[in-house]
C-alpha cells in the first residue's frame, strides 16, 4: 500500500478577487503535491474558503445580496483561477459545507464540555478587515499593526478557548519536536515573542454579526473565525463523522503551508485544538514569506494588484508557475514583477529548455530521420554528463523535502543547461560529416533525449503542460525516472514551447 501524504494551503477569504501572492502558496503546495503522487505517494492536497465573519456579512449587505449568495460568486471565480492554474487539489473546502458546519458544531461542544471552552466577557480593540483582535500592546501607532487601519474597542459575552492551559505543553511539544515549526527563524519568533510572554484564552464566539455557525446550544452566539476556519483541515477528512476512513488515513498533515502573518494560529492555537481534542498535531507547519511588489505585500486592501489570470493569457500558464516557484527563495519574501517573470521566461524557458528540444530533436529528425536508439559509444564529457541524468532525481527529492522548491527547480535547469552545454561540446555537425562518426553521433543524441525525457518526467510537477508537450515532441511514453540505456525514440518534429516574448 502506498504511503499517504496530507499537504494544505489555508483556506482563503473570498472577499474580493484573488491575486498572485494567493497563487503563490496555492502552486507551491500543488507543485509538492504532484511532486509526491509522481513518487509513488497516496496524497490528498487540500485547499478552500474560509467563507464566514462580519467583513463578508459587512460587504454582502453592500451588495444587497446575502452572505452566501456573495460567497458562492467569488468562490466560483477562484475554483476558475485555480483551474487556469492547473491546482490539482484533491479536496476543496468551503467552510459553509454542511459536513464542516456540523464537525465544527460537534467540536465546540465538546470543547465545551470538558471544560475547554467556557463562557466569558470579551473586552477587545478588533480590526473589522482583518478580523483580528489585539491587545494595545500589539497596536503600531494606535493602529492595526497588519493593515495600519483603525481598530475599534469591542465588549460582549463571548465563549473563551483555555490556551493558557496548554501553554508549558505547546512549548514543550515544540522544543521536543524540530520540524513542527519551520523556518527555524518563525519558531524562535513564536515561542519568545508569543508563547513565552504568556497565552491570554483565546475568544471563539461572537454576538455582535450573524453570519457565521451557530454555537449549537447557545444559538445568540456564532462561532468565531479562527476555530471555524482552522478546523477546516480535519473536517474535510471527516472527523467525527460516520465515515473518518480519510481522517485515518491522512492525519497529521505533513505539510501545512501558511503565510507568515497566520503562523501565530497555526502553531498556537491549532496544535492547542488539535491537543484538546487529542489528536496528534501536523508533522510541519511552514510558514512562507509573501510575494511583494515594489516592497509591499500585494493586498486586496493595497488594490496593487493584476488578475493572475492577465499574465496567464499573456505569458502562458507555465511561464508564470515557473517564474513563481523558481524567483523565491522558500521562506523568504520574494518580489513580483513582470519584467522579471519576462527576463526568466526568455532565459530559462525559451533559450534554455526550448532550444534544447528544438535543437536535439531537429538533429535526430536530420540526421536519423527521428529514429535514435543507444549506440552506446561513450566518450569524452558522457560519464559527468549521464551521471547528472542519473543523479537528478535524488537531488530533486531532497530539494522538494527540504521545501527548497526553487532550488529543486534549479536542480532541473541546471541539467538542461548542461545538457546545451554537452551539444556544444560533442559538436554532432561535425561527427555528422563523418561517415565513421555515425555511433557516435547517434549515441551522443540519444543521451541529451534521455536528459530531455527525464527532465520532462520531473518537470510534471512544476509545470504540467510544458511536460506534456516535452513528451509529445519526443513521442515516447517511459516515464521512468533516471537515465535508461536501450529506449528507442522516434522523435516528432520540434515545435517552439517558448516564444520569446519582446518587451513592451
Ligand atoms: N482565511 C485565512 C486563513 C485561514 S487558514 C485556517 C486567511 N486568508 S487570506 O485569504 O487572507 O490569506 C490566505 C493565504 O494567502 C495566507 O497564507 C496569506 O499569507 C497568503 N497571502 C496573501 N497575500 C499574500 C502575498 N502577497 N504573498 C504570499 N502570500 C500571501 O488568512
Amino acid at each position: 500500500m502506498s504511503k499517504s501524504f496530507y499537504i494544505t494551503t489555508p483556506i482563503y477569504y473570498p472577499s474580493g478577487n484573488f491575486h498572485i501572492g494567493h497563487c503563490y502558496t496555492t502552486i507551491i503546495a500543488d507543485a509538492i503535491a504532484r511532486y509526491k503522487r509522481l513518487k509513488g505517494y497516496d496524497v490528498c492536497f487540500q485547499t478552500g474558503t474560509d467563507e464566514h465573519g462580519q467583513k463578508i456579512e459587512d460587504k454582502a449587505g453592500k451588495a444587497g445580496v446575502s452572505p452566501k449568495e456573495y460567497v458562492d460568486n467569488i468562490v466560483s471565480d477562484a475554483i476558475d483561477l485555480w483551474d487556469s492554474l492547473h491546482i490539482s487539489y484533491d479536496k476543496f473546502l468551503r467552510t459553509t459545507d454542511e459536513i464542516h458546519i456540523k464537525t465544527v458544531q460537534k467540536i465546540f461542544t465538546k470543547l465545551y464540555k470538558q471544560g475547554d471552552i467556557y463562557k466569558g466577557e470579551y473586552k477587545g480593540l478588533y480590526c473589522t478587515p482583518c478580523e483580528s483582535f489585539w491587545t494595545s500592546t500589539q497596536l503600531v501607532d494606535g493602529k492595526c499593526p497588519d493593515c495600519n487601519r483603525e481598530v475599534h474597542e469591542v465588549s460582549e459575552e463571548a465563549y473563551f478557548l483555555k490556551l493558557s492551559k496548554y501553554q508549558d505543553r505547546l512549548v514543550e511539544y515544540i522544543e521536543s519536536h524540530p520540524d513542527f515549526i519551520q523556518p527555524e527563524s518563525r519558531k524562535n519568533e513564536m515561542i519568545n515573542n508569543f508563547i513565552k510572554p504568556g497565552l491570554e484564552d483565546l475568544c471563539v464566539s461572537r454576538t455582535s454579526f450573524r453570519w457565521g455557525i451557530p454555537v449549537p446550544f447557545d444559538e445568540n452566539h456564532i462561532v468565531y473565525v479562527w476555530l471555524d476556519a482552522l478546523t477546516n483541515y480535519i473536517t474535510s477528512l471527516g472527523y467525527m463523522s460516520e465515515d473518518d476512513s480519510e481522517f485515518q488515513k491522512y492525519w497529521p498533515a505533513n505539510i501545512q503551508l501558511v503565510g507568515k502573518e497566520i503562523v501565530r494560529f497555526h502553531t498556537i492555537v491549532w496544535p492547542i485544538i488539535l491537543m484538546a481534542l487529542d489528536l496528534e498535531l501536523p508533522k510541519q507547519v511552514f510558514g512562507h514569506g509573501w510575494l511583494v511588489i515594489n516592497g509591499e505585500k500585494i493586498s486586496k486592501s493595497l488594490g496593487n494588484y493584476k488578475d493572475p489570470r492577465e499574465y496567464i493569457k499573456k505569458y502562458g500558464v507555465d511561464a508564470v508557475r515557473y517564474y513563481v516557484l523558481r524567483e523565491v527563495s522558500f521562506g523568504n519574501d520574494g518580489t513580483f514583477s513582470e519584467e522579471a517573470l519576462i527576463t526568466r521566461t526568455n532565459a530559462d524557458l525559451a533559450n534554455n529548455l526550448g532550444n534544447l528540444v528544438n535543437r536535439t530533436l531537429s538533429m535526430a529528425n536530420k540526421y536519423f530521420d527521428g529514429k535514435i536508439c543507444n549506440k552506446n559509444i561513450v566518450e569524452e564529457y558522457d560519464t559527468e554528463f549521464i551521471s547528472m541524468i542519473c543523479n537528478l532525481s535524488s537531488i530533486v527529492d531532497e530539494r522538494v523535502d527540504s521545501l527548497h522548491i526553487n532550488d529543486a527547480m534549479e536542480s532541473i535547469f541546471e541539467l538542461l543547461r548542461r545538457a546545451n552545454k554537452y551539444i556544444d561540446e560533442t559538436s554532432p555537425w561535425i561527427l555528422a560529416k563523418d561517415e565513421a562518426r555515425r555511433d557516435r553521433l547517434e549515441s551522443v543524441l540519444y543521451n541529451l533525449l534521455e536528459a530531455i525525457r527525464v527532465s520532462a518526467t520531473l518537470l510534471e510537477a512544476f509545470m504540467p503542460d510544458t511536460s506534456k508537450e516535452m513528451f509529445r515532441q519526443l513521442q515516447i511514453e517511459d516515464k521512468s525516472i533516471g537515465y535508461q540505456e536501450k529506449l528507442t525514440y522516434q522523435v516528432g518534429t520540434p515545435t517552439p514551447i517558448f516564444e520569446r516574448i519582446e518587451k513592451d
